[in-house]
């Protein structure tokens, strides 16, 4: 995380009775892939849970965002190990590796009866407002706010996180990129949404 963002802390999510060996047996192989991916999903889920409050979703969706948040990322354990913690581009063969993650989560959230359901936002927090994003090219009304909200929130993380491969970002360049980029890569009300969080965030801490 960034010396200019915030400490976010635990998110407070209730996964689906009888769920907890499984989810913890998912988080826990992520994170063996990745070091990265479980912290990084605890704070996508915060976010994700705040963004879904301000667009007035009822307290059990808010839930289910924080349970997609920690969630989204589970598909990297299909990913190898050197590929993901790689300091260096990755090669297109590297690379279509790593996009295959959305499909490996929502397979794995698809076994978990109880959590089958969510498998869909999962396996879409890559596509893109403009159709243009994987693994299916959907966009616009095709897809569901909450696999929206969680590519903005997965990305301004990302680009705020220390990464292999790069140093983080600081805020203000994160949300000029959100910015530029909202009603094509992102949807452009989360991105407003999430700004203002983060605005409110920063006014409060000064
Ligand atoms: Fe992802």
């Amino acid at each position: 995380m960034s010396a200019h963002e915030p400490q976010r802390g635990w998110v407070d999510v209730a996964f689906p009775p009888h769920t907890d060996a499984a989810v913890a047996s998912l988080l826990s192989r992520a994170a063996s892939a990745d070091a990265c991916v479980y912290a990084h999903s605890c704070r996508v889920a915060q976010l994700a849970v705040e963004v879904g409050r301000f667009f007035g979703l009822p307290r059990s969706s808010l839930n289910e965002l924080g349970v997609l948040g920690m969630l989204h990322d589970v598909g990297k354990v299909g990913v190898d190990r050197a590929v993901l913690s790689k300091p260096g581009p990755l090669t297109p063969t590297e690379f279509r590796q790593v996009r295959q993650h959305p499909i490996v989560g929502a397979e794995l959230i698809v076994g978990i009866p109880a959590l089958a359901h969510l498998s869909d936002p999962v396996r879409h927090h890559h596509e893109q407002f403009d159709g243009r994003g994987y693994p299916d090219g959907l966009g616009g009304d095709e897809l569901d706010l909450r696999a929206y909200i969680l590519g903005v929130c997965d990305a301004y993380d990302a680009m705020t996180s220390w990464r292999p491969y790069r140093p983080a970002r600081p805020r203000a360049q994160a949300l000029a990129e959100l910015l530029m980029r909202a009603g094509t890569q992102f949807h452009p009300d989360v991105v407003a949404v999430l700004i203002s969080i983060l605005q409110i965030e920063q006014s409060l801490a000064a």
